[in-house]
């Protein structure tokens, strides 16, 4: 969702999918639900988000009721391809899900339950940050149906989430937290390390207040400075430093040492749960390549291979959405090859890893030395697996290079 949108292939107006496309039903089918406000932007967040003086006569107040027209748009057209199956995930991301009434949300996804069917123990889960989430957001959401609230604390330490530009206190991720526990939502909360005068002890503070917050599953990532933001133009007049590569590396090792310690494993590079059944369904769907509608500006979908992205600005959106056309502003159906690389690119990040065989076979002799350097696991490997180890982890890019340059 950051950046520009991709070129790609015109999408048609009507939004239909191809007819040759290899659809198969028994492949788990998610919904991602995009909430593109933000009250004030984080100095270095590139997603696709907007405050209200950048909504061009969008209005937030109808934006639940636009994208429900998105819903049966989608619903008509994987109708006709023969890929209509219930989700066995939700997401509503942002931008900032629950800066709109939690009865939008609950609207939304009432509508996507009677289009698609909810799958039985289905996760749902809405993004949320700390200012916005009030016990009866959390009761409301839960009796909606929410299972999960993924919770964005960054940090605990007041001068690194000043220098992050985030509006809230330290004591707010505490009562969000346990608004959303005591509604009997799961948790989830996102941290970031390595933003501009964070030291070790500073990351360490944060650690530990995430820990004590008891949450199911731990989001720690490391601070990227993306073209065009605040934070990047700063940088470049020198007037905050640059994050240090070295520094980002001995933070990550800390956290996976930290939460590993505190009860959470690894299951994504960037991502720790205390248990199997914990870890974020909806983002191992992405991971594994399975299907799913991303809804709302800006949102990529992907059904049996075909990929399609909708115009960025929730004025455009509205716009196609009240003229009854698809929001699609590109499509692509990547060849073979690329597939493949995609596939590496995602599943070696993943503690499951990918299969020896699935890597290109001019490659797979690299295997040896990404084991000989102490990247990739000896023992995983000659279950003809791989899978990264602490270090492989930290060089996750270098691997993935390695598999398929
Ligand atoms: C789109 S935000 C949604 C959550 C909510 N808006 C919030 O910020 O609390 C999802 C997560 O992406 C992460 N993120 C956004 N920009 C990032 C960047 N430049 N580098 C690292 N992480 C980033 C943050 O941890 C954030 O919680
Ligand atoms: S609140 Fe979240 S989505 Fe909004 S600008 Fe900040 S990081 Fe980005």
């Amino acid at each position: 969702m950051a950046g520009p949108l991709p070129l790609g292939d015109p999408a048609p107006a009507d939004g239909h999918l191809p007819d040759d496309l290899p659809i198969d039903t028994s492949v788990p089918f998610s919904a991602y639900l995009h909430i593109p406000f933000c009250t004030v932007r984080c100095g270095y967040c590139d997603f696709n988000t907007y405050t209200s003086t950048e909504l061009r006569g969008a209005k937030q107040e109808d934006y639940a009721s636009t994208l429900i027209s998105e819903i049966g748009l989608a619903r008509r057209v994987l109708a006709d391809a023969g890929a209509l199956r219930p989700m066995d995930t939700v997401f509503f991301g942002g931008g900032t899900p629950t800066l709109l009434p939690a009865g939008d949300l609950a609207r939304m996804l009432e509508a996507a339950t009677s289009a698609f069917g909810l799958a039985e123990g289905a996760e749902v889960t809405v993004e949320a940050n700390p200012d916005t989430v009030t016990p009866a957001v959390a009761r409301t959401l839960a009796a909606a149906g929410v299972t999960r609230m993924s919770v964005g604390m960054q940090s605990a330490v007041p001068h690194v989430l000043a220098s992050l530009d985030r509006t809230h206190r330290p004591e707010n991720v505490t009562t969000a937290v346990a608004a959303a526990k005591d509604a009997g939502l799961a948790v989830s909360v996102d941290l970031i390390y390595g933003a501009p005068g964070e030291s070790l002890a500073d990351w360490e503070a944060s650690l530990d207040a995430a820990l004590a917050l008891e949450s199911d599953h731990v989001s720690a990532y490391a601070l990227i400075i993306e073209d065009g933001t605040k934070l990047a133009r700063q940088i470049r007049r020198g007037e905050v430093p640059t994050p240090d590569d070295d520094v980002q590396a001995d933070m990550y090792e800390l956290a996976d040492a930290r939460l590993a310690a505190g009860g959470f494993d690894w299951y994504e590079v960037s991502n720790w749960a205390r248990t199997p059944e914990q870890r974020s369904r909806h983002n191992l769907a992405y991971w594994r390549g399975s299907d799913w509608w991303g809804f709302g500006p800006g949102a990529h979908s992907h059904v049996a291979g075909l990929r399609w992205w909708n115009v960025k600005h929730p004025a455009a959106y509205a716009q196609r959405l009240a003229a009854s056309e698809s929001p699609a502003a590109g499509t692509e159906r990547p060849d073979a090859e690329s597939r493949t690389l995609e596939r590496i690119l995602l599943l070696s990040r993943i503690r499951e890893g990918i299969a020896i065989d699935e890597v290109p076979t001019a490659n797979r002799s690299r295997v040896a030395g990404l084991i000989a350097d102490g990247l990739v696991d000896p023992a995983a490997a000659i279950r003809g697996r791989v899978q990264l180890t602490l270090r492989g982890r930290l060089l996750a890019d270098a691997v993935v290079r390695e598999l398929t340059d």
